[in-house]
């Protein structure tokens, strides 16, 4: 059944209880997600987004309840992904002219997914469309929010933004409102899926957290494509994306390592160590980069002001696990962060000069050569670890 958001607006989307990954495997999603989906009754009727293919007939299926779906006006769509846009290919079948609103990039990525020549009504930002009973909806363009099609829309009159993926979260909950979600939960899902799926723009979003602010728009809610929407602390979480937006870091250090038989472990937490030693205040993270889920090691490096990259040689590089993690960091290009090297060897030793070549690559400052260890640690090694940690903690001050 759908849930009433405000007067005339009813959210009809999907409750993903079971996701545990998305965008293939990229992405876990422990606390599984929803695919949020509106529906306006005013004079005109107006549904924005859909959901996500599999649950397509679910959709079509409840629909009706709502609205006859002859009835429909128009389609918003805000973004063509199609975990929004899923059920777009059976629902345009059901009413084939019925006008698409999208942004110029919506029209092509929604013909690239579906391969039809629907009856799209490109849009941009300060284009409106009236829909009945005194009340428009207003289109903002949020390219690369987190795709080049992205748009937000806003309902005058009840003042609610469709921000689409912007503010959400990978949560299945059928609350609704992030005000009646454990924030436990909540913030920290809202903090992964900026730092793996929007921390990639930045600069986009910066400027359109701006921009937004500068429309002074009556904003009321705002409504999202995954997990709750909000109804309070409006300005908190815009504020929130503009930090997260600006180069973020906490007073934390994130040490992450893969390991063959033990030994960079045992550097690993030897380094942490010496960081402890001389720093009583900073919070350390040490993550095996082989075990521990990668979006959490990405999110925990986007909290961090440096990391600790680990690996012993192998095979005249390093090994495969932590190589794939600073490929995934460099494409979500977190700004400002330091970092320094480390790992053992047997023979050749290749790995540390791999390890700082792609950390730099990946936009970090390597601020040393690093440490190595041949073989397994021994005492003098470990003390020369806790040194190395000691000062690092020194060299990411300069
Ligand atoms: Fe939730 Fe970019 O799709």
């Amino acid at each position: 059944m759908a849930y009433r958001i405000k007067n005339n607006v009813y959210s009809v989307g999907k409750v993903d209880w079971g996701l545990r990954s998305f965008h293939g495997g990229e992405l876990s999603t422990f606390h599984g997600s929803t695919y949020n989906s509106y529906l306006i009754k005013e004079e005109k009727t107006i549904l924005i987004d859909t959901v996500w293919e599999p649950f397509m007939g679910e959709f079509l299926q409840t629909l009706p309840a709502e609205t006859d779906i002859k009835k429909i006006d128009a389609i918003v769509v805000n973004h063509g992904e199609i975990d929004h846009s899923g059920a777009m290919l059976e629902l345009m079948r059901l009413i084939p002219d019925v006008p698409i609103y999208c942004t110029p990039n919506g029209v092509k990525s929604l013909k690239g997914h579906f391969h039809k020549d629907w009856n799209f009504h490109p849009v941009r930002t300060g284009d409106t469309l009236e829909i009945g009973n005194g009340k428009k909806l207003m289109f903002i363009e949020a390219a690369m929010l987190h795709w080049p099609d992205t748009m937000f829309t806003f309902l005058t009159g009840d003042n609610i933004l469709f921000s689409n993926d912007a503010f959400g979260q990978h949560i299945a909950t059928d609350k609704v409102w992030a005000d009646l979600v454990d924030p436990g939960i909540l913030w920290p899902e809202m903090m992964k899926y900026y730092a793996n799926i929007i921390a990639p723009w930045g600069k986009s979003v910066d400027a359109k957290i701006k921009e937004i602010k500068g429309m002074n728009l009556p904003m009321e809610m705002i409504c999202t494509s995954h997990g709750a929407s909000w109804r309070q602390d409006i300005g908190k979480v815009i504020d929130t994306y503009a930090a997260w937006a600006n180069a973020y870091q906490e007073n934390r250090i994130s040490i992450i390592y893969d390991t063959i038989w033990g030994g960079t472990r045992i550097m690993a937490e030897s380094i942490a160590k010496g960081i402890r030693e001389v720093d009583p205040d900073v919070e350390i993270v040490v993550l095996n980069a082989g075990h521990d889920d990668k979006n959490e090691i990405a999110t925990q490096v986007f909290r961090s002001k440096a990391v600790l990259f680990g690996s012993p040689s192998h095979n005249k590089g390093i090994l495969t696990a932590i190589a794939g993690i600073i490929e995934e960091l460099r494409g979500f290009s977190y700004k400002g962060k330091k970092a320094g090297v480390f790992g053992c060897y047997g023979w050749s030793g290749e790995a540390q000069k791999r390890l700082a070549a792609l950390a730099r690559e990946a936009g970090y400052e390597v601020v040393d050569d690093g440490i190595t260890n041949l073989w397994e640690p021994d005492g003098k090694a470990v003390e020369a670890c806790i040194a190395y940690g000691r000062d690092f903690v020194e060299r990411i001050k300069r």
